[in-house]
């Protein structure tokens, strides 16, 4: 797998599996172990998915050596430095490994401060080999850069055709912090699997609709992470190191760009109140 060399000189490869809504342990193990069997190693878990334990079990039980895997992993909401060095201690019992490769503050909210200086020391420790950020925006970005001593390596974005986050990708790729995308499906929203100028690009190559979607990412160097528990989908969503968007195709899936998240709008306060509550929040399709 081809990979992205992070601003830590670690690499990230550029494509991995994600986890989210994969919630009974036995599925996600099975589906963890699906896709290593598929060609996967970069897995894309978190502390609120409840399911770290199930991939770091399929991980063990897939016998492949630890240091061939990416493991990514995110701190829930904490109120303090020491509640996130206890979320730290417990991803990493969770998923029963000495080093997480990838740990992000999942949210914006809390004490992020005290959560950044947690994951700096955790690093320095040799727990974490890269820290990171998800769903900071720019100025929440800078603010965590210029109180601490390690900026981050990633930034975890909501990036689909709907929501393209364009001054948010150019903000941190000029800082070069590796943006990743969440969510490149947009889990499906507005028939994205279904849309018409995808289709017509991706006949052009014999490529889906979500091939298309994952290339075109990958083209504005951002890592994704999409998720199936469909082996066929697994096989599908690998596939897309052997064919190149023209610049004319990348300019029109630009133009589907929406520029709004298909979730939730991270600075609305009633928002924020039900995402530090753990609820889901969000338009439905
Ligand atoms: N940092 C954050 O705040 C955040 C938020 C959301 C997600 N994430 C991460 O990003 C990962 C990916 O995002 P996501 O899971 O929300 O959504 P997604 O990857 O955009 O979409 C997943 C949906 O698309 C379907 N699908 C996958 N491949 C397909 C294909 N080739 N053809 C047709 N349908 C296909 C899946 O169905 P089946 O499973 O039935 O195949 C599932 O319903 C998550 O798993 C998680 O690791 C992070």
């Amino acid at each position: 797998m081809d990979s992205f060399k992070l601003n830590d000189g670690n690499k990230i490869p550029k494509l991995g599996f994600g986890v989210f809504q994969v919630d009974d342990l036995n599925e996600c193990e099975k589906v963890v172990s699906d896709a290593i069997k598929v060609g996967y190693r970069l897995f894309d878990t978190a502390a609120i998915y409840k399911n770290e334990l199930a991939v770091g079990r399929a991980i063990k039980k897939s016998g492949i050596p630890r240091s061939e895997f990416f493991i990514t992993s995110k701190l829930w909401i904490s109120s303090n430095y020491a509640e996130a060095q206890e979320g730290i201690k417990k991803s990493l019992k969770n998923l029963d490994t000495d080093y997480i490769d990838l740990y992000l503050i999942h949210q914006p909210y809390g004490d992020t401060m005290g959560e950044w200086r947690a994951l700096e020391d955790a690093k320095r420790a040799g727990k974490l080999r890269s820290i990171g950020v998800s769903n900071f925006y720019s100025d929440v970005v800078k603010n965590i850069e210029l109180f601490n001593d390690i900026k981050p390596a990633v930034n975890q974005l909501e990036v689909n055709p709907w929501n393209q986050q364009l001054d948010e990708v150019k903000f941190n790729q000029q800082e070069d912090i590796q943006v990743e995308a969440w969510a490149p499906f947009a889990e499906g929203k507005h028939d994205i699997f279904q849309n018409e100028l995808l289709k017509d690009i991706g006949s052009k190559y014999g490529k889906s609709n979500g091939q298309v979607i994952l290339r075109w990412l990958l083209q504005r160097n951002i890592v994704v992470i999409p998720k199936s528990t469909h082996v066929s989908r697994m096989k599908e969503n690998i596939d897309v190191f052997d064919f190149q968007l023209t610049d004319e195709e990348m300019n029109k899936i630009a133009e589907l760009n929406k520029n709004e998240s298909q979730f939730f709008d991270r600075r609305d306060p009633r928002d924020i109140e039900k995402i530090v509550r753990g609820e889901k929040v969000g338009a439905e399709n």
